[in-house]
C-alpha cells in the first residue's frame, strides 16, 4: 500500500489531489443544522493539513447518511464544509454538485493549498451501484477532477462504492494516515491480541453482529453483552424479557452460541427497565431474569456494570463496539458510561470500534486518551474483525 509519504515523493505542490473521506457526522436530534460530533472531521484533518501545506490543490469528497442517488438537502454537506473550514483555520470552498459544473469549475479554480469539499456523493446513483459499469461512469467523472487519489475514509472502506473502489483503479492511488493507523490497529488486535482479551458488543441487533461473534467466539476470554442485542440472549436463556427488543429469529442462533460458548459469553444480571422509551418514563432497577412483562429494558444495571467491569479489568486486550443502553437518554446512559470507564482503566491495549460508540465516548464527556484507540469505522472494524475483505483496503492494495 502506497502512502502519504510516498505521494509526497511524487511532489503535489499545484496538482489536484481527490481525498476519499468518512465526513459522515452525526447531527443533532433537536437542531438538525447543528454537528453533534465531529470527530470524523478531526480524524481527517492531518492527511488535509499535510497536503494543504505541501502546496497541494485538494479536493475532498464524502458521503453523508443515505440519500437515494439523488440530491436531497437533508443530506447536503454544506454545514460539513463550514465545520472543517473553521478547523483547518481557512474557508473552505463547497461545490453544489459532485462531479457537474460547480464541482468542475471549483476544481479548476483551486489555488495550490486550498481545499474544495464536493457535494454527498450519494446524490448520484452511480456511487453505490451494484453495477460495475454505472459506478465505473461515475468513478471516471471523479477521477476526472484530479491527478492523484488518496483514500482516508476508513469509515467506508467495506463499501464497494465507486469513490472508495473504482477511483482507486483510475488515478495512482495512497492511503491516508487515518487508513493506515485504523488497518495497523485492527491487525494488531485480530492477529496478535495479547490475553486476557475481552469483547464487549452492545448495540441494538444480534443479526447484525452474528459474523462477528462467530469470528470473534475461538479468540476471545470473554464476550460481554449489552445492548438491545442481549434480550434476545437472556430470552435464549428461558428468561422473559417483557417488551425489550427481542429478535425471535435469532433465539435458536443466541442459544447455540450460548452452548458453543461454555460461559465465556457473559450477559447482565440487571437491567434498567421502563415502561416505555422515553426520559421521563417510570424506571427501576430489576433481575435480568425478572424483568416485569409491561417493561423495556433500556440499560444494563449497576450490577452488571460492576460484573462486566471486572472482567474488563482483568484484561490486556479489550475491543468494545456498541453502547449498552440508549446513553441518548440521560437515565438509560449509566451502562454505557460505566463500561467505558472501566476501558480507560486498563492495564493494557483498548480499541473503541465504531462511529457510535466513539460518539457515545465523546457524548458522555469520557476522557478519550483514556483508550488506546478510538476508530472512526464501525461497520468497518466488524468487518475487518470477522475476517472479510475490505474493498476500500484491497483497492489501496493493488
Ligand atoms: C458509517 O457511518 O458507518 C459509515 O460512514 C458508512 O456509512 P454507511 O453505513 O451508510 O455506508
Ligand atoms: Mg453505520
Amino acid at each position: 500500500m502506497k502512502t502519504l509519504d510516498d505521494l509526497l515523493g511524487e511532489g503535489v505542490s499545484g496538482r489536484r489531489v481527490l481525498v476519499r473521506a468518512d465526513l459522515n457526522v452525526p447531527f443533532d436530534k433537536a437542531d438538525p443544522s447543528r454537528i453533534s460530533d465531529d470527530g470524523r472531521i478531526r480524524a481527517v484533518l492531518p492527511t488535509l493539513i499535510t497536503l494543504r501545506d505541501a502546496g497541494a490543490r485538494v479536493i475532498v469528497c464524502s458521503h453523508l447518511g443515505r440519500p437515494k442517488g439523488a440530491p436531497d438537502p437533508k443530506y447536503t454537506l454544506a454545514p460539513v464544509a463550514t465545520r472543517l473550514g473553521e478547523l483547518l483555520g481557512n474557508p473552505v470552498v463547497f461545490a453544489e454538485d459532485t462531479v457537474g459544473p460547480s464541482a468542475k469549475a471549483a476544481a479548476d479554480a483551486l489555488l495550490d493549498g486550498q481545499v474544495l469539499l464536493l457535494e454527498n456523493l450519494r446524490f448520484n446513483a452511480g456511487e453505490t451501484s451494484k453495477d460495475d459499469a454505472e459506478r465505473g461512469a461515475f468513478a471516471d467523472e471523479l477521477a476526472g477532477l484530479a491527478e492523484f487519489y488518496v483514500d482516508d475514509a476508513f469509515g467506508a472502506v467495506h463499501r464497494k462504492h465507486a469513490s472508495v473502489y473504482d477511483v482507486a483503479a483510475r488515478l495512482p492511488h495512497y492511503a491516508g494516515g487515518l487508513v493506515l493507523t485504523e488497518v495497523e490497529v485492527l491487525r494488531k488486535v485480530t492477529e496478535t491480541p495479547e490475553q486476557p482479551y475481552v469483547v464487549v458488543l452492545g448495540g441494538s441487533k444480534v443479526s447484525d453482529k452474528l459474523a462477528v461473534i462467530q469470528a470473534l467466539l475461538p479468540k476471545v476470554d470473554k464476550l460481554l453483552v449489552g445492548g438491545g442485542m442481549c434480550f434476545t440472549f437472556l430470552k435464549a436463556q428461558g428468561h422473559e424479557v417483557g417488551k425489550s427488543l427481542l429478535e425471535a429469529e435469532m433465539i435458536d442462533t443466541c442459544a447455540d452460541l450460548l452452548a458453543q460458548a461454555q460461559g465465556r459469553i457473559v450477559l447482565p444480571v440487571d437491567v434498567v427497565a421502563a415502561t416505555a422509551f422515553d426520559a421521563n418514563a417510570e424506571h427501576d432497577v430489576v433481575s435480568a431474569d425478572a424483568i416485569p412483562a409491561d417493561r423495556l429494558g433500556l440499560d444494563i444495571g449497576p450490577a452488571s456494570v460492576a460484573l462486566f467491569a471486572e472482567a474488563i479489568g482483568s484484561a490486556k486486550t479489550v475491543f468494545w463496539n456498541g453502547p449498552m443502553g440508549v446513553f441518548e437518554l440521560a437515565p438509560f446512559a449509566a451502562g454505557t458510561r460505566g463500561v467505558a470507564e472501566a476501558i480507560t482503566k486498563i492495564d493494557g491495549f483498548s480499541v473503541v470500534g465504531g462511529g457510535d460508540s466513539a460518539a457515545a465516548v465523546r457524548t458522555l464527556g469520557i476522557d478519550e486518551s483514556g483508550f488506546g484507540h478510538i476508530s472512526t469505522g464501525g461497520g468497518a472494524s466488524l468487518e475487518y474483525l470477522e475476517g472479510k475483505s475490505l474493498p476500500g483496503v484491497s483497492a489501496l492494495e493493488s
